[in-house]
C-alpha cells in the first residue's frame, strides 16, 4: 500500500512542493498501513478469550494451569488460616533464619552437600542442608519422604539418619503417565546404592501409610516433596499429620516459596488446609530455601522482609 501510494505520487508531479506533498502522503500512507496491521495483528480481547477456548478444548489440561495461575485466590485461601498460624500475613509464614539450622560454625561435613546434580526439579542445596541439619538433631534419626526423583534429598540425609523410606510413584504409574523412559529410569539415581534407603513404590495419594508407620516408624522427620498442585499438597499433608507425625515429629514441605522469601501460595494454601486443627506446634519459612517447617519445639521466628541482608554464602564445588 506505502509503495502504490508514493510511486503514483512520485510519478505525476515533479519540484519541492510536490516532493513534500509526496513525503507527506508517504507518511500518511505508512501510518494507515501500520494502524491495519496493527489491527490485524494485535488481538482484542475477545480474540484472545476465543484462542484461549480453543486451547482449552484442544488441552483440557490446561484448565489446571489456570487455576493453579491465580495466585490472589490462593494467597486468600492461605491468610484465611492468619488467626491459627501467628506471624502468617503478606509475606508469608514468619521466617527463622538458616543459620539457626546451620551456624557458620557446624562442623564441615553439616554444611557439606552431597550428591547434588544441578539438574532440574531437585532442591537447593539450603534445603538439603537444613533436612541434614534436621536429621543431626534427632539422634538414630528415623527419615521419611514423598517424592524421590533422583534421590538427592534421600542420599543426602542418609549420610546424617538411621533410616531412610523414600516414596514416589512406581515405574509403572509414570509410564501411565506417559513420562519418558530415560526418565522413570533416572529415579532413586543416587539413593539406591546406599544400603539404608528403603525405596517404596506407590502413590502418596493412596499408599499404606498406616502399615509403614507400624512397620518402620516412628519418624523423626518428614520431607513431604511430591505433587505440588493445591489438593496434592492438601492431602499429602492431611495423610502424614494422620499416620506419621507423632508428638516430637518435624515436618517440611519444599517448594513453600519459588525462591527464598517468595511465597508459593498454591503449595501453602495446600498444608494450611491440610493441617489438623489444634496443633501445638509452630509453622514458619526457613530463611535461604524453599522450604516451610512444622516444628513441636518452638523457634525464633521474626517477620520476613524481603529486602533484609541477604546473608553470604561461599559455595565450592568439587566433582
Ligand atoms: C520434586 S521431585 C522430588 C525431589 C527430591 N525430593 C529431591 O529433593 O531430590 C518430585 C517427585 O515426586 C514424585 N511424585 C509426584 N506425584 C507423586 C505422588 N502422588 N506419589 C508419589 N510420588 C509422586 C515424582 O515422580 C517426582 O519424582
Amino acid at each position: 500500500m506505502y509503495g502504490r501510494l508514493g510511486g503514483a505520487q512520485g510519478a505525476c508531479q515533479g519540484g519541492a512542493a510536490s516532493q513534500a506533498a509526496s513525503k507527506l502522503t508517504r507518511e500518511l500512507a505508512g501510518y494507515l498501513a501500520a494502524s491495519l496491521a496493527n489491527a490485524f495483528l494485535v488481538p482484542s480481547r475477545l480474540t484472545i478469550a476465543l484462542r484461549a477456548l480453543a486451547a482449552l478444548a484442544r488441552t483440557p489440561a490446561l484448565l489446571t494451569e489456570v487455576l493453579a495461575a491465580d495466585v490472589p485466590a490462593w494467597r486468600a485461601r492461605a491468610l484465611a488460616h492468619a488467626g491459627r498460624w501467628p506471624g502468617l500475613a503478606g509475606g508469608g509464614l514468619p521466617l527463622v533464619p538458616f543459620a539457626h539450622f546451620v551456624p557458620p560454625t557446624a562442623p564441615l561435613t553439616a554444611r557439606t552437600v552431597a550428591p547434588f546434580a544441578f539438574g532440574d526439579g531437585g532442591s537447593l542445596p539450603t534445603d538439603l542442608l537444613l533436612l541434614r541439619a534436621l536429621a543431626r538433631q534427632h539422634p538414630a534419626c528415623r527419615y521419611f519422604e514423598i517424592g524421590t526423583w533422583r534421590g538427592e534429598s534421600a542420599a543426602n540425609v542418609a549420610a546424617e539418619a538411621t533410616s531412610v523410606h523414600t516414596l514416589n510413584l512406581s515405574p509403572a504409574e509414570m509410564r501411565a503417565l506417559k513420562l519418558p523412559e530415560r526418565y522413570i529410569e533416572l529415579h532413586g539415581h543416587f539413593s539406591q546404592p546406599l544400603p539404608h534407603v528403603v525405596h517404596l513404590h506407590g502413590n502418596s495419594a493412596t499408599f499404606d501409610l498406616a502399615g509403614l508407620q507400624r512397620e518402620a516408624g516412628p519418624f523423626d522427620l518428614v520431607f513431604i516433596d511430591g505433587d505440588h498442585r493445591y489438593e496434592a499438597v492438601r492431602r499429602d499433608t492431611a495423610r502424614v499429620f494422620e499416620y506419621l507425625v507423632s508428638t516430637s515429629t518435624t515436618v517440611v514441605w519444599h517448594d513453600a516459596s519459588r525462591q527464598p522469601g517468595q511465597p508459593r501460595w498454591e503449595v501453602l494454601a495446600g498444608l494450611l488446609d491440610g493441617l489438623p486443627p489444634g496443633l501445638p506446634g509452630q509453622l514458619v519459612q526457613v530463611g535461604n530455601t524453599l522450604c516451610a517447617l512444622y516444628s513441636p519445639q518452638p523457634l525464633p521466628a521474626q517477620a520476613p522482609d524481603p529486602l533484609a541482608d541477604p546473608g553470604q554464602f561461599t559455595v565450592e564445588i568439587r566433582m
